[in-house]
């Protein structure tokens, strides 16, 4: 049982670090994340609606058509300032409340090397079923050398919501190309 003040602390701790290194993210981290989407940059839709969920500074933004309504949500404010799309709709929160998402929304959702972070990443698949259209894709990463990796696996490959299209495993994370079942 977690308990809500272990919970938002967790969460708080979280968003402290990630505010803290928002104006070096971009040296520290765009390398290999551009890494990671190569992956899957040919999969992702040409249009529709996306969730780019957990988007950091926005990295994922040059992968994306420009046929395709983006939607950035990050825990982090300081770094959705650093997101110079000027055509994305920002949001600021934490994956695990969803709530301002109606339910069936988005064509699809790009989550990539943020669950590992999460204290309760449970609750963030569910908000991630609830928001996906049924027959849409999550492109999901996380980081293979996680405490949370064994459970975050089990959780997929016991999903009966998700089935797996494609599954990698590169040098930090472990990356899933996941559909929601019809
Ligand atoms: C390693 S970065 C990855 C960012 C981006 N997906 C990329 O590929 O560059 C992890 C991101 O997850 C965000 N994050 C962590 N916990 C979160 C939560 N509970 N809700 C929303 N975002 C969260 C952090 O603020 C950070 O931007």
């Amino acid at each position: 049982m977690i308990k809500k003040s272990e919970q938002s602390s967790k969460t708080e701790q979280t968003q402290n670090y990630y505010n803290g290194i928002a104006s070096g993210y971009k040296n520290l981290y765009h390398e290999e994340q551009i890494l990671k989407l190569n992956y899957v940059k040919d999969l992702f839709p040409k249009s529709g609606l996306c969730l780019d969920a957990g988007c950091g500074d926005g990295v994922l933004n040059q992968f994306i058509n420009s046929n395709v309504k983006l939607y950035s949500f990050d825990l982090s404010v300081e770094l959705l300032k650093l997101n110079s799309n000027g055509s994305t709709r920002k949001f600021c929160g934490s994956l695990t409340d969803l709530s301002i998402f109606e339910n069936n929304k988005f064509d699809f959702i790009s989550c990539f090397s943020v669950i590992q972070d999460i204290f309760d990443f449970e609750l963030v698949f569910d908000e991630f079923v609830r928001v996906l259209k049924a027959g849409g894709t999550l492109f999901l990463s996380f980081v293979k050398f996680s405490s949370k990796k064994d459970l975050i696996l089990e959780k997929i490959n016991n999903s009966s919501v998700f089935e797996v299209l494609e599954s990698y495993e590169e040098n930090k994370d472990l990356i899933f190309v996941l559909k929601k079942k019809l």
